[in-house]
């Protein structure tokens, strides 16, 4: 009974996990184990020897049976230790910086002139990319014949063949939002409609899918004296300056009468864009009343209600405010540029906040 005992406890101190004290519990204690071969024995002993040799079995099998229990309980703890060493996490490490990403400055250029209308009152509105040649044009007093059709360098849809219809077009201005929205909400209203359009041209300065945002005001008693105040107060929260001097500069546009387009006072000096000051003018966007053709192709009196409207070149105005020379750049996807160029996703602009 020693020897079984030496046996089974060497065996247990030297299991390495569960199935190995499992196996060890059936070959010694199990019902068929070694204990219980002894234990048969029994029956063929004298009544004296039996009575010494029954309680010294049943304390064997306790006390194998309390080492297996215990070298189980050990195991499961060693195990714990091991998985609490392998998932063990330093909570207190510093945050991984700016590894997030960047805000694209035409995304951001987007927020911040959306902040400044909306704090003029004006709502955001929104028309489709791929729009029919009625909004892109027609609707627009720019009938089929007129030369503002050749000029855009427009994107035509390809028709089915045999298809008679006109071609859908990739917009080439926001201005078709202009019609959208006052065929949905009609008059008076108060929108900006920020977006992409497209245009066959490609050069330092232009690329075939680039963002406008147009603006539009009716009501009852607009003037071109409105159209003014709203650009400059645009400007000047802008580009960040209190002294900006616009000019309006006659032009021709088929959707406006009369039309101008405005430019900003600026110096180039040393290579660098200062807004507000010098003896230079840059053009930033076209403008005008609203042509009552315009009006009347919307649904709307224009013996009621007439108004301003506007189209600004968002990429144009982001390279001026944040002097990014090349236009091709912002959508060639490169890191390098997204990273110097970004902003961070934290810092949304505001008018509160500073733009
Ligand atoms: N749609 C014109 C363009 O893409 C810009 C424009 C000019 C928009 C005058 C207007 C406007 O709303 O009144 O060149």
């Amino acid at each position: 009974m020693d020897d079984l005992r030496d046996k089974y406890l060497g065996l247990i101190g030297e299991a390495g996990d569960e199935a190995a004290i499992e196996a060890l519990r059936v070959q010694a204690v199990g019902k068929k184990g070694e204990v219980a071969l002894k234990m048969r024995e029994l029956g063929k002993m004298t009544p004296e020897e039996r009575q010494v040799m029954g309680p010294k079995l049943n304390a064997l099998k306790d006390e194998i049976n309390s080492a297996l229990a215990a070298k189980k309980a050990a195991l499961a703890d060693a195990a714990l230790n091991e998985r609490l060493q392998a998932e063990w996490l330093d909570v207190t490490l510093p945050g991984r910086g700016r590894s997030a990403g960047t805000i694209h400055p035409i995304s951001q250029v987007t927020e911040e002139v959306t902040a400044i209308f909306a704090d003029m009152g004006f709502a955001v509105a929104e028309g489709p990319q791929i729009e029919t040649d009625w909004y892109n044009f027609d609707a627009l007093n720019i009938p089929g014949h007129h030369p503002a059709r050749a000029e855009m360098d427009t994107f035509y849809m390809a028709r089915a063949e045999g298809d008679e219809r006109p071609p859908h077009v990739l917009r080439t201005h926001t201005s078709p939002v202009q019609i959208r929205s006052m065929q949905d909400q009609g008059a008076p209203i108060r929108v900006i409609a920020p977006g992409r359009v497209y245009r066959a041209d490609y050069d330092q300065t232009h690329t075939p899918m680039f963002h406008q945002v147009e603006g539009l005001a009716i009501d009852t008693d607009i003037s071109m004296a409105n159209l003014k105040w709203v650009l400059e107060e645009f400007v000047k929260a802008y580009f960040g300056v209190d002294d900006v001097e616009l000019r309006f500069r006659a032009s021709h546009f088929p959707f406006t009468e009369p039309s101008a387009e405005v430019d900003i006072r600026c110096s180039w000096e040393g290579g660098v864009l200062k807004v507000g000051e010098g003896d230079d003018w840059l053009e930033i966007l076209g403008s005008g009343m609203v042509h009552p053709k315009v009006l009347e192709a919307a649904g709307i009196d224009p013996t009621v209600y007439q108004g301003f409207a506007f189209g600004m070149g968002i990429d144009r105005i982001a390279m001026l405010k944040y002097g990014i020379p090349d236009l091709r750049a912002f959508f060639d996807s490169d890191l390098r540029w997204l990273r110097h160029y970004g902003f961070s996703p934290l810092q949304k602009p505001n008018l509160h906040g500073g733009l």
